[in-house]
């Protein structure tokens, strides 16, 4: 076609062409450019508004001076405007010991998201091979003293029978709970444990009950009387190490000023796992348990967050409802419809039906065919091998001429940045169905290894086989406004600034 053509018709030329000569030769370009197939990998680039890069600055990045101010670390703040009840959101590096090894910080956490993303595949293959009856298999994860829950990073604070306790939220869970008195066997806290018998709402859930009998969904597995015969017992492995036991109960939740009366969560006495000294976990899940079904008659199954970075020393928030004029996002919401499976009713999944990177859309049979599951608790993203493959290539051939670095962990594709102040990355664009997009924030693309950046890596990540579920992590999820519509099963994404310091 065209393109190699134009050299034989160019020569015949004269040296000096005429008006009419130079008008053909213009006609011909226009044409051969729209005549010009473009290449069957890629379809044409669209320079979007943005552009194609983005620049990054590594300064703020270096952690070796970062301060943690620990006065800020527990009680996070909580307002209500118009309907939406917000909820300030915290990484909890940010409220940790003050840090001497960055390094060693940033490390664990990858490494620990590895554990977690082995327990999500297990159960999610778990459920489809044997059904909701099965127990969790716990053998196939290797228990890694220090990494259990270590990547679910984001903590609230709520109110439960009267008292503040700060959590984590967790969209891949649905059942809350917190650590209880009187408690066998808990890991140490920085509030007060939370005790029943200062409650004068707390009541215990029987075990012939619906709601106990809604366990096994929101666990997988079911309730079983206890020894006072009456109570609800519950067990519930993160597949990580990290667990909880102890009996059902209902008390009074407040979210902000807004009550939830009569809420379910499970006591906790015997738990062990959250080493960031948080008083339990707050489920964002699908099931009947969840937080987000419980309050349904207030916020109407919605909810949305934005995600800080740690470098951030303000608050991102979490916002119970749907009155969306209170976010604070700089683009269009794009929503895209969450997918159904009712095998595994505690996740939320999406149709992931594209990547791009600076521009360049990259194919794969497996866009529009495989779903995704977008998670709060983990960091890395996590690709269908074939395509990360397509991913990394391209990524590679637009952030080029950068000495590369080792290959950290699940981080193949890594470089020694440490001459650079700053430097151009080529933006990434997850599309999903209805032409919703999630572009990554430059802060999301580069995942620090070593703090002085002489060891920076993509931070995005294959599946080890076709087999496993892509997942959405956090870490591509930050400054993003993130809402999940239960109640149209829907999801959307916009860009955020979250941390407004
Ligand atoms: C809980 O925190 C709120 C501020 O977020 C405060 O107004 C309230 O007094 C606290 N409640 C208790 C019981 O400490
Ligand atoms: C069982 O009942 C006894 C007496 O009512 C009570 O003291 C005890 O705390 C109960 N145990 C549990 C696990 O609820
Ligand atoms: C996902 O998107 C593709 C392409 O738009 C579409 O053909 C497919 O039906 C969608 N899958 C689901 C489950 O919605």
């Amino acid at each position: 076609m065209p393109a190699s053509n134009s050299s034989k018709i160019l020569k015949p030329l004269p040296p000096s062409p005429s008006l009419e000569s130079m008008s053909l030769l213009l006609l011909f370009f226009l044409f051969s450019f729209i005549l010009h197939a473009p290449p069957t990998t890629y379809a044409t680039s669209v320079v979007h508004g943005y552009g194609d890069k983005q620049v990054f600055d590594l300064k703020k990045f270096r952690w070796t001076q970062q301060q943690t101010d620990t006065l800020n670390c527990f009680h996070q703040r909580s307002r209500t405007e118009k309907s939406a009840t917000i909820l300030e959101l915290h990484h909890r590096d940010f409220c940790s010991e003050p840090i001497s090894d960055w390094n060693q910080i940033l490390q664990k956490h990858i490494l620990s998201d590895q554990i977690r993303v082995n327990s999500l595949q297990s159960r999610i293959k778990t459920r489809f091979s044997n059904g909701f009856n099965q127990q969790l298999s716990q053998a196939e994860i290797p228990l890694t003293s220090g990494a259990k829950l270590d990547t679910l990073n984001y903590i609230v604070t709520v109110g439960l029978g009267g008292r503040n306790l700060t959590v984590i939220v967790d969209t891949g869970s649905d059942l809350t709970w917190v650590q209880c008195q009187p408690c066998s066997s808990c890991y140490n806290q920085q509030e007060p444990l939370f005790n029943p018998s200062e409650s004068l709402s707390y009541k215990s859930v029987l075990c012939k009950s619906t709601t106990c009998e809604n366990l096994e969904d929101a666990t997988g597995s079911s309730g079983v009387c206890g020894i006072n015969s009456s109570s609800c017992n519950y067990y519930l492995s993160y597949g990580d190490g990290s667990y909880t036991r102890g009996d059902l109960a209902t008390d009074n939740l407040v979210l902000g000023a807004t009550p939830v009366k009569g809420f379910v969560f499970g006591c906790g006495r015997v738990n062990d796992g959250l080493f960031g000294g948080v008083s339990g976990l707050m489920g964002l899940g699908r099931s009947a348990l969840s937080v987000i079904s419980q309050s349904y008659n207030v916020f109407g199954g919605i909810f949305s967050y934005c995600l800080p970075s740690v470098t951030d020393s303000g608050p991102g928030s979490l916002i119970l409802g749907g009155e969306t004029s209170v976010y604070k996002n700089s683009t269009p919401i794009s929503y895209t419809n969450l997918i159904s499976n009712p095998m595994m009713s505690t996740f939320y999944f999406l149709n992931l039906t594209g990547v791009s990177i600076g521009g360049v859309s990259l194919q794969d049979p497996s866009f529009g065919k495989r779903d995704i599951l977008i998670d709060s608790g983990t960091v890395i993203t996590r690709l269908f091998p074939s395509v990360y493959n397509v991913v990394k290539s391209e990524f590679l051939k637009q952030f080029s001429g950068f000495p590369k670095a080792p290959a950290f962990s699940i981080l193949d594709t890594c470089f020694d940045l440490s001459g650079y102040e700053e430097v151009d990355i080529p933006t990434i664009k997850l599309h999903f169905g209805k032409e919703a997009e999630l572009e990554v924030d430059v802060t999301g693309v580069l995942y620090f290894v070593k703090a002085d950046a002489t060891q920076v890596c993509l931070a995005l990540a294959g599946l080890s086989d076709e087999d496993e579920i892509g997942i959405i992590g956090n870490y591509q999820q930050k400054n993003t406004r993130v809402v999940y519509n239960t109640k149209d099963s829907t999801l959307g994404f916009a860009k955020e600034k979250c941390s407004s310091d």
